[in-house]
């Protein structure tokens, strides 16, 4: 006897087509997975076996085989319980096989025929759809997830039984929808504005800066200075999130196991700020089971690395590769999985040990050299990563208790999509989409100086001992600040702003 139902997994950040076959033949009662099953996998016998007795149906006494095909594959995790179960009864004769090829199932079972919700489910359903499947059963808690995936039918159902009667027509499970044009509108928003920071314009202005060529910002300043404030708030003056860049950010946070519950899509940027004991291993993705990391979950949104010096050296070296990728490639044993990880890359450090360097009115305990040890926990790689260096002083109490309005995150949002729009027209067809991502032959071609600019950057560089590095730097967020402006020439003010944002190649901090 033979049954065969489909379901899926996931290799990377895509689904694909599993069968599930269940072979039953006289002999000596056994029951055996094959088709390269993880524990979890394997494990399924016995939830299976209880779920089929325990939903009122007979759990054959022979021999069982079920094969997971495609067999070069992977499988792992608990969702192929309701599959196998299904495929028992499918054989077994105790449900019809009428249009059973149009169905694809996932779910783990609990003991007593439960239908429990399981990851991964937008990028499955997706395959599903893609692989000409008509209908999709899941767990109730599945179901949001599963229906932003138009053309397929989402039938969510709680246990084994409500399958079988929905089979068998005896009582139809009625499909789920989500209707996303609505729910784009009405979840694009969050609830932290840059309208609540008093103060700090200049950090503002630089994060908005930072926000419109994609650059990634350090903040150096002491604590309590605000830098977590106005980190947290970088999200909220990124351009709106587009459906596709929705789609893949929820496919990420689906695969690892963090899509909050009742939640279709994720319609706000990602801000995930991971504490600085994080592990390599969370922080750019991999692990037995692969799982994205931080950094992928933070994809088209921002990363803080808050307290930058007291992250583990290794951690932030793994990081590198995949800042300047914009991906995270995880070898495994027979094959290579990669993650996407696009995101801006936000920072905090003290200025020195005490945390008083800069502080107008504290005093700093630390000598030059100990002030040089500091800053030098950071890699120089690592260090080139920044565009934008911003000293924060701690805001005045003459400012915390003014009532000036400031800018809201809508205002500075609005002006960082005209500076973006900018760039799309101006870099189409070359592969990059900000002034962040400008290559040295580039910044040549669209970084241009008149003389009077030439002059200015090369008086900033003998007064202040610039690295060469900061050179291109510069000449990027040069170009960016003139984009928020509209205008096509990097001009004096510009390229005088920019220079601004250097702070850690002063002398100060390299005597
Ligand atoms: N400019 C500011 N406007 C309003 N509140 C502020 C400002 N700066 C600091 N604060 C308050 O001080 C708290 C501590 O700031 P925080 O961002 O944690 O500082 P840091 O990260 O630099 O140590 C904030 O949660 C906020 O309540
Ligand atoms: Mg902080
Ligand atoms: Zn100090």
């Amino acid at each position: 006897m033979l049954g065969k139902i489909n379901s899926a997994g996931l290799i990377g950040l895509d689904g694909y087509i599993v069968e599930v076959e269940i072979d039953i033949s006289p002999g000596l009662p056994a029951f055996d997975i094959v088709g390269l099953p993880d524990t979890a996998v394997k494990e399924s016998k016995e939830r299976v076996r209880a779920a089929i007795r325990n939903s009122g149906f007979e759990f054959p006494v022979k021999r069982i085989t079920a094969n997971l095909a495609p067999a070069n594959t992977k499988k792992e995790g608990p969702s192929y319980d309701l599959p196998i179960a299904l495929a028992i009864l499918s054989a077994t004769g105790q449900i019809p096989i009428e249009d059973l090829d149009k169905y694809v199932f996932l779910g783990e079972l609990s003991l007593d025929g439960k239908i429990k919700p399981i990851k991964g489910v937008l990028p499955m359903a997706i395959s599903a759809f893609k692989s000409g499947m008509e209908k999709l059963v899941i767990s109730i808690e599945n179901a949001k997830e599963a229906a932003v995936v138009k053309g397929i039918e989402v039938l969510p159902c709680s246990n084994v039984l409500d399958i079988v009667n929905h089979l068998n027509g005896d009582n139809p499970i009625q499909p789920y929808f989500v209707d996303i044009d609505s729910l784009f509108k009405s979840n694009c928003k969050y609830d932290i504005d840059f309208a609540d920071v008093k103060g700090q314009e200049n950090i503002k202005r630089a994060l908005e800066v930072s926000a419109a060529g994609a650059h990634n910002c350090l903040m150096i300043g002491s604590p309590g200075s605000g830098k977590t404030m106005m980190a947290r708030r970088l999200p909220t003056i990124l351009p709106d999130m587009t459906f596709d860049e929705a789609l893949e950010v929820t496919k990420i946070h689906s695969i690892a196991g963090v899509l909050p519950p009742k939640t279709s899509l994720i319609t706000t940027r990602p801000f995930r700020s991971p504490h600085h004991t994080v592990s390599a291993v969370s922080l750019v993705g991999g692990g037995r089971i692969p799982k994205p990391g931080e950094i992928s979950l933070a994809h088209f949104g921002v990363l803080f690395l808050d307290e930058l010096t007291e992250f583990q050296k290794v951690a932030l070296e793994v990081m590198r590769q995949p800042l300047e990728d914009g991906m995270v490639t995880i070898s495994r044993i027979n094959a290579s999985l990669s993650y996407p990880s696009r995101f801006m890359l936000i920072s905090s450090m003290n200025p020195c040990k005490c945390g008083f360097l800069l502080d107008p009115a504290k005093n700093c305990t630390c000598t030059p050299s100990q002030v040089q040890q500091y800053i030098s926990k950071i890699s120089g790689p690592l260090l080139d990563r920044f565009d934008i260096h911003m000293e924060v002083s701690p805001v005045k109490y003459r400012e915390l208790d003014s009532g000036i309005s400031t800018d809201s995150s809508a205002v500075i949002r609005d002006r960082v999509n005209n500076a973006r729009k900018i760039q799309l027209d101006r870099y189409k067809g070359m592969k990059i989409f900000f002034n962040s991502q400008l290559q040295p032959s580039q910044i040549s071609m669209f970084c241009k100086l008149g003389e009077r600019e030439k002059n200015i950057l090369r008086d900033a560089f003998e007064r202040m001992g610039l690295s060469a590095r900061a050179h291109n730097r510069i000449l990027k967020v040069a170009r960016t600040i003139a984009d928020l402006e509209g205008s096509e020439n990097i001009q004096m003010p510009h390229i005088a702003e920019a220079i601004q944002y250097r702070s850690l190649d002063r002398k100060f901090w390299n005597t």
